[in-house]
């Protein structure tokens, strides 16, 4: 079974959407919203040194751009790792799970476009990658981002304490969620007409 975003056929097309993986080209694009005030306000202002960060492998390799005619309106980090596990089971622990996170272009949010882009990449997590376990984190104070997880069927498993520098300079509380393979397989089913999807 493929493990790595390199294994999935790419490029990936939703109703309304396309996804790719990203190249070092697209860091113009990217840095265009992610410096804007709705973007910037939750990940931070990106560093003057953005497009050698962008390029960087650790980065690059993580990401995906989503394109709507032609342009793309957002990104898409899915960071496969290992689970814990005792070292006489590691083997079984390793590349299980894909924490994510996303960023969209502002004038693009709310027309359901990052719920689409999100629905795609957790099929392609659990389809084509075959992992167990897929994450998210945001802030308790960025709602678009914790209702985007509840709306692709993620459940939040905890809510930290002042452990993360909002961009703001304010330690703020955060929400972790996740979803596992049988989770989303059995939401899957129970949403096809005939009850026999994946
Ligand atoms: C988090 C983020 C991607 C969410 O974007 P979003 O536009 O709220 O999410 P979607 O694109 O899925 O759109 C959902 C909205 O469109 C509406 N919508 C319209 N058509 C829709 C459709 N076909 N399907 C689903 N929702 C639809 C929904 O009702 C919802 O609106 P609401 O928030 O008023 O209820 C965006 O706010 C963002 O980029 N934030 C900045 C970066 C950030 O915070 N990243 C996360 C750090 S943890």
């Amino acid at each position: 079974m493929p493990r790595q975003l390199g294994d999935v056929a790419w490029p990936v097309s939703t109703a309304r959407l396309t996804l790719r993986r990203a190249r070092v080209d697209d860091a113009d694009a990217v840095l265009s919203y992610r410096c804007l005030p709705g973007v910037s306000e939750w990940i931070g202002v990106p560093p003057e040194d953005f497009p050698t960060r962008f390029a960087a492998p650790e980065r690059l390799d993580v990401l995906l751009v989503v394109e709507r005619a032609g342009g793309i309106i957002g990104d898409l980090m899915v960071k496969i790792a290992d689970a814990w596990a005792p070292a006489n089971l590691a083997s079984q622990a390793r590349d299980v799970q894909a924490e994510l996170g996303w960023s969209l272009r502002p004038d693009e949010t709310g027309k359901g476009y990052a719920t689409e882009a999100v629905e795609a990449v957790l099929r392609i997590c659990f389809e084509d990658l075959g992992l167990r376990r897929v994450t998210a984190s945001c802030f308790v104070a960025n709602t678009a981002s914790y209702r985007l997880m509840e709306r692709v069927g993620m459940r939040r498993e905890s809510r930290t304490v002042k452990d993360a520098l909002h961009p703001s300079g304010e330690w703020m509380d955060g929400y972790s969620y996740a979803l596992l393979a049988e989770e989303w397989r059995r939401a899957a089913r129970a949403a096809s007409p005939s009850g026999s999807g994946p």
